[in-house]
């Protein structure tokens, strides 16, 4: 027998992300570990959140778990957009929601932030991604990932989630320079926080802007897409990137334009095939089945699934997933039908948009 070629090529997802055509279109779902899993529920009651994130074997299962319940055709690292604030020296626990223990409201508070770099900050990250590799063992290809600028330094003004973001839309309005230099800082960290795990052996790079919604269309395009473009263009090539705003309106979908990711995350509220539209057809999606039908009956799941699919309408480039993350009161067997209908299904170019 000759030497089996190495498996990354093969992956349905990362061929998806190049845009190759393929029979079956790929499937992970955004949470895809985390509370709906009784697995997950039962390392939990042993381990606190932040331990599952930096202890490599604690993340190494996590990691895998729903890969090996579900088969989905890509892992994502466990871990939290808010993790690196640990190399900022910012305090953080979860409860489960985030909570920050330092504020950020003034252009000194922006200038005293330090951050200690992915190596030396954040050492867990490459033992973490050794560990995950290994575990994997070739099942599935790692998505490493980072939270985009905006929704970091929202969460940081906000020191935790907030209903609408008022706090940090008047810190832009009031001194849009020391927002500028908060998003310069926080980049210029994700950088090289997403290189470490690229090195470490990510095979492809996700940035969640679940907060860049909040901003209307011209800000958004200015602030939450221009400096996530700049983190893109410093990543090395050939490790697709995916970017994901929950961002709902057609003027935010035409900002998009001007990133060069190889695959947008479409929000839940955004046809597919306006999506498409507005994005032209050389760029991949990703999602974006409304996590609440995983709440419905078996004939909504695989009615609204197969929808998705056909929005699609057969088109290179898609990998199915969430239009935002899973609920944690998902029933099992509704994840198990969601993967069985995405599996089953042919797409059938020329009919899908008739
Ligand atoms: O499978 C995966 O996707 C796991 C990795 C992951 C987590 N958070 C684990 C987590 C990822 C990719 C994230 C992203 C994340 N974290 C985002 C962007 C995507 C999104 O869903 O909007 C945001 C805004 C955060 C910040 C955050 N962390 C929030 C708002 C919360 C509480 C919400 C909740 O689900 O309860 C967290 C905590 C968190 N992050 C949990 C998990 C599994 C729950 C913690 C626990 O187990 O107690």
């Amino acid at each position: 027998m000759t030497q089996s070629p190495p498996l990354a090529p093969a992956y349905s997802f990362l061929r998806a992300c190049r845009g190759e055509p393929i029979a079956q279109t790929p499937i992970w779902i955004m949470r895809q570990a985390g509370r709906y899993l009784p697995e997950y529920r039962a390392l939990r009651e042993k381990h606190s959140f932040i331990e599952c994130c930096r202890v490599p074997e604690l993340a190494a299962e996590v990691t895998a778990q729903p890969v090996e319940r579900y088969g989905f055709d890509a892992a994502i690292l466990f871990s939290d957009i808010l993790i690196p604030l640990l190399a900022m020296g910012i305090p953080l626990t979860f409860d489960p929601g985030p909570k920050l223990g330092r504020l950020i409201e003034t252009k000194e508070d922006v200038a005293a932030l330090r951050w200690a770099g992915a190596e030396e900050g954040l050492s867990h990250v490459r033992p973490v991604i050794r560990a995950v590799k290994e575990r994997l063992a070739g099942r599935a290809p790692l998505i490493g990932f980072a939270g985009a600028p905006f929704t970091v330094a929202a969460y940081l003004i906000e020191a935790g989630g907030s209903r609408d973001l008022t706090k940090t839309r008047s810190f832009l309005a009031r001194d849009p320079e020391a927002f500028l230099s908060l998003m310069e800082f926080l980049s210029n960290a994700t950088i090289d926080y997403l290189k470490v795990q690229i090195a470490a052996g990510a095979d492809a790079v996700m940035l969640f802007d679940t907060q860049a919604g909040w901003l209307p269309p011209g800000l958004f395009s200015g602030i939450a897409a221009t400096w996530t473009e700049r983190i893109l263009a410093a990543l090395p090539k050939g490790t697709p990137t995916i970017y994901f705003a929950l961002a709902p309106s057609t003027g935010h979908l035409e900002a998009l334009r001007n990133v060069h990711a190889d695959v947008f995350g479409i929000d839940y509220r955004v046809p597919l095939r306006h999506a498409r539209a507005v994005l032209g057809n050389d760029r991949g999606v990703q999602g974006n089945l409304d996590p609440s039908v995983l709440l419905g009956s078996p004939a909504t799941i695989v009615t609204q699934a197969e929808a998705v699919l056909r929005e699609n309408a057969g088109r290179a480039g898609h990998i199915f997933n969430l239009g935002h993350g899973i609920f944690p009161d998902t029933p099992l067997e509704n994840v198990a039908l969601l993967v069985e209908t995405v599996k089953r299904f042919r797409a059938n170019p020329s009919g899908a948009l008739a």
